[in-house]
């Protein structure tokens, strides 16, 4: 059980607080690359900071104020140009370093004055990596975006999606050392929403957890499996300091405010060996309803779904004063504590856990993942669809399982770079 004060120190994420000022050592992933191409402004709000993200016609990605600094009109309303955001109130315009370039009653009125120069307005740097765009609120000098291993892989299929999620962010990071919910949250509820019958799914009976550079690694044992399982001699990542990586995909729990989180997933399929070589042009992005609008009830129907019912479900902010924790929670334990220490760390003016400085060591940084010569190689479509599953995640998915919403347009996207037939055209049939 925590203390109050604990509790609030592991989810406040304002300026100023401990964990806030930790969580801003951290690139955090707030938009898709194609977003950005579709619409060049984004309101975007961030640890409690109102912000807006634009890319100007130059190519430069900004993220500043939402607020301009003349008479804070909303800037995401402004318009990109050649270089910079235009606000629409009275046409100042700001670059993405935070300089004013253009005051035009100003400049007519008092030519000399170059007023311009004495006001600025807050900005941050951005980054695009991996299909993503990457912000960083903390102070300079910027560490690297980390170039995780599954951002060189090749020949998959790679989409991005978001959800709104009403709660903390913490809550839902604590999940990502949780390797019993699965059990239960996903596999045997389903079964039960379902209304399936034939028993239960197999069984948790041991898990271990290890800290390791760049976060823990939890491992489980189920029925059925030995020590010799990648589950248990591997294990899946909760990544530092707010992801969880399971192999074939990342899920970011990226603090809007104290009371909302902005799920951001980045999900990799490997194209079978038949499809190679396979170049993908653009990463889509979606964003993905949690709620469903005829009940006014969470939507339970997939895997990341079930995952936001229960954490919405644990109260805006978890109350950990009233917790009775287990063996289970032997994980989220060690992730507490090693967090707030290192928010003290940070408080000392010492480096946090997991921030790449290092080029070359960024060129690819190597995690633990289930199955990777799988993601690597691949594998033939035959050989994948009727092999056993040896671990979760790897057969060739027809559907997408983690996130209800997805657009037409993105699966039949995904079904073409699988070779996978248009649904109703059997592929074995030959053509007439
Ligand atoms: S409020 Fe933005 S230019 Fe006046
Ligand atoms: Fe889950």
């Amino acid at each position: 059980m925590l203390s109050e004060d604990q509790n609030r120190r592991l989810t406040e994420v304002g300026a100023g607080t401990p964990m806030g000022e930790l969580l801003r050592r951290y690139w955090m992933p707030i938009a898709a690359v194609a977003e950005l191409d579709d619409k060049p402004t984004k309101p975007v709000r961030l640890m409690g900071e109102d912000l807006v993200l634009y890319k100007d016609h130059s190519g430069n990605y900004g993220l500043v104020d939402r607020h301009c600094p003349h008479r804070r009109a909303d800037l995401s309303y402004g318009w990109v140009e050649e270089c910079g955001l235009r606000c629409h109130y009275h046409g100042w315009l700001w670059d993405h370093t935070g300089r004013c370039l253009q005051q035009p009653f100003e400049e007519t009125a008092h030519p000399d004055a170059r007023f311009k120069d004495r006001v600025r307005i807050k900005a941050y740097a951005v980054e695009a990596k991996a299909g993503l765009l990457w912000a960083y609120l903390g102070p300079p000098p910027a560490p690297l975006v980390p170039t995780w291993e599954p951002f060189t892989w090749t020949n998959g299929f790679v989409q991005i999606v978001f959800s709104e999620v009403p709660c903390n962010w913490f809550q839902c990071q604590e999940n990502s050392i949780d390797p019993v919910h699965f059990e239960w949250l996903h596999s045997n509820w389903s079964r039960a929403l379902s209304r399936a019958g034939g028993g239960r799914s197999p069984t948790h009976l041991k898990v271990g957890f290890e800290e390791f550079e760049y976060g823990f690694t939890y491992r489980r044992i189920l029925e059925g499996q030995s020590e010799q399982d990648e589950l248990w001699t591997v294990g899946r990542c909760c990544l530092w300091p707010n992801c969880l990586f399971t192999g074939g995909h990342f899920e970011w729990r990226v603090p809007i405010d104290d009371a909302n989180m902005l799920s951001v997933g980045w999900f990799f399929d490997r194209v079978p060996n038949e499809m190679e070589p396979y170049q993908q042009d653009r990463i889509p992005y979606w964003y993905s309803p949690i709620k469903d609008p005829l009940t006014d009830r969470w939507i339970t129907s997939h895997i990341m779904n079930q995952d936001f019912v229960a954490w919405v479900g644990q109260g805006t902010i978890a109350d950990r004063t009233q917790e009775h924790l287990g063996e289970s929670d032997r994980g989220v334990t060690m992730m507490r504590k090693r967090i707030l220490d290192d928010a003290e760390s940070v408080r000392r003016g010492a480096e946090p856990k997991a921030i790449i400085r290092d080029a070359e060591k960024n060129r690819c940084v190597r995690l633990p993942i289930i199955g990777r010569d799988f993601f690597l190689n691949g594998s033939s479509g035959v050989e994948t669809e009727t092999s056993r599953q040896r671990t979760p995640g790897l057969p060739l998915r027809k559907e997408f399982p983690f996130l209800t919403g997805q657009p037409e347009e993105v699966r039949a996207a995904y079904r073409r770079a699988m070779g996978l037939p248009e649904p109703g055209v059997d592929a074995r049939s030959p053509a007439s």
